[in-house]
C-alpha cells in the first residue's frame, strides 16, 4: 500500500468560455491534512466537484486509494471512502438529526453501528440533539449533523468546503477543536478563507489563482510567500 491516498494529474475543467481549472496537479499522503486556499472564483469548489465525481471535468486522472476514480458517481467514489462537505451546508432541514443520520447509513458499506454512531455523535457535541429538527439547529450544530452524516460511513479522505464560512469567532474555535481531532480518524482535505484554520490544521497548503497553482508547501512558508500575499491575503481579512 503506497502512501499516497489522492492524486490527481493534469486536473482541466471548462464552464463554457470560463477555464475554472487548467490542468492542476495534486498529491495528497495519507494522514496528511491538506489545505487549500484562494481567491473567490478561484476553483477550490470546482477542484472539490470533480475529485467527488459532483462534477466531470473535461481532462486529466484522479486515483484514490489506488483506484482511478474520474468520470465515476459520486456514490461509488464515497463507497470508496472519499466523502466531502459542502460550502452551503446540506441537510434535510425536515428531519431530525436521528432520520438524517440514518439517510446516510443507507447504501454505506462500512457504516457504523448504533454503538459507534452515538460514540461519534457525542464526541461531535451532538449527540443532546438527536430528536430536534436538523432545520432548527444553529448553523455551528448544522455543519456539526453534516460532519457526522459523513462519518458514519467512515471515510478515508473527508474534502471539507469552507467548514467555518459563516460561523463567529467562538464557533470557529469550537469547529478548529473538532476538525483537529478529526484529524486523528481519517485524512481532511480543507477549503478556507479563514488562515487560522489553515496555520493550526494543515500540514501543507495549495493556493489557487485563477484555476491554476501559485504555490505550494508548508503553511509557515506559503503564508509568507510575496505573490501569495499580492494576489490573494493581502485583500482579505483573515
Ligand atoms: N456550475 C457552474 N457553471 C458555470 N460556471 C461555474 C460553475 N461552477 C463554478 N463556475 C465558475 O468556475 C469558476 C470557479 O468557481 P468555484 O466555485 O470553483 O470557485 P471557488 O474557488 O470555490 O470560490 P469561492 O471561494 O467563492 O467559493 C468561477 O468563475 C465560477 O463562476
Ligand atoms: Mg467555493
Amino acid at each position: 500500500m503506497t502512501d499516497i491516498l489522492l492524486e490527481a494529474r493534469g486536473v482541466s475543467k471548462r464552464f463554457g468560455g470560463v477555464i475554472a481549472l487548467k490542468g492542476i496537479d495534486l498529491v495528497q499522503r495519507r494522514g496528511e491534512a491538506l489545505g487549500m486556499i484562494g481567491p473567490n472564483g478561484s476553483g477550490k469548489t470546482t477542484f472539490v466537484n470533480l475529485i467527488s465525481g459532483h462534477l466531470k471535468g473535461n481532462s486529466g486522472s484522479i486515483c484514490f486509494d489506488g483506484q482511478a476514480i474520474a468520470g465515476k458517481h459520486p456514490y461509488q467514489i464515497a463507497q470508496a471512502g472519499l466523502t466531502r462537505t459542502y460550502q452551503a451546508v446540506r441537510v434535510f432541514g425536515e428531519l431530525t438529526v436521528r432520520e438524517n443520520i440514518m439517510t446516510a447509513l443507507v447504501d454505506a458499506p462500512h457504516a457504523l453501528g448504533q454503538h459507534g454512531v452515538g460514540e461519534l455523535a457525542d464526541w461531535l457535541r451532538i449527540g443532546h440533539r438527536f430528536d430536534a429538527r436538523a432545520g432548527s439547529l444553529t448553523l455551528l450544530e448544522q455543519r456539526q449533523v453534516e460532519l457526522l452524516m459523513r462519518l458514519v460511513q467512515q471515510p478515508k479522505l473527508m474534502m471539507l468546503d469552507e467548514p467555518v464560512g459563516g460561523l463567529s469567532s467562538v464557533e470557529v474555535r469550537t469547529m478548529i477543536a473538532i476538525l483537529a481531532e478529526l484529524k486523528q480518524r481519517c485524512t481532511i482535505f480543507v477549503i478556507e478563507h479563514t488562515m487560522k484554520v489553515i496555520r493550526e490544521l494543515a500540514d501543507k497548503v495549495v493556493v489557487l489563482l485563477a484555476g491554476e497553482k501559485l504555490a505550494e508547501g508548508r503553511p509557515a512558508d506559503v503564508l509568507a510567500d510575496q505573490r501569495v500575499i499580492d494576489r490573494y491575503l493581502g485583500n482579505i481579512d483573515a
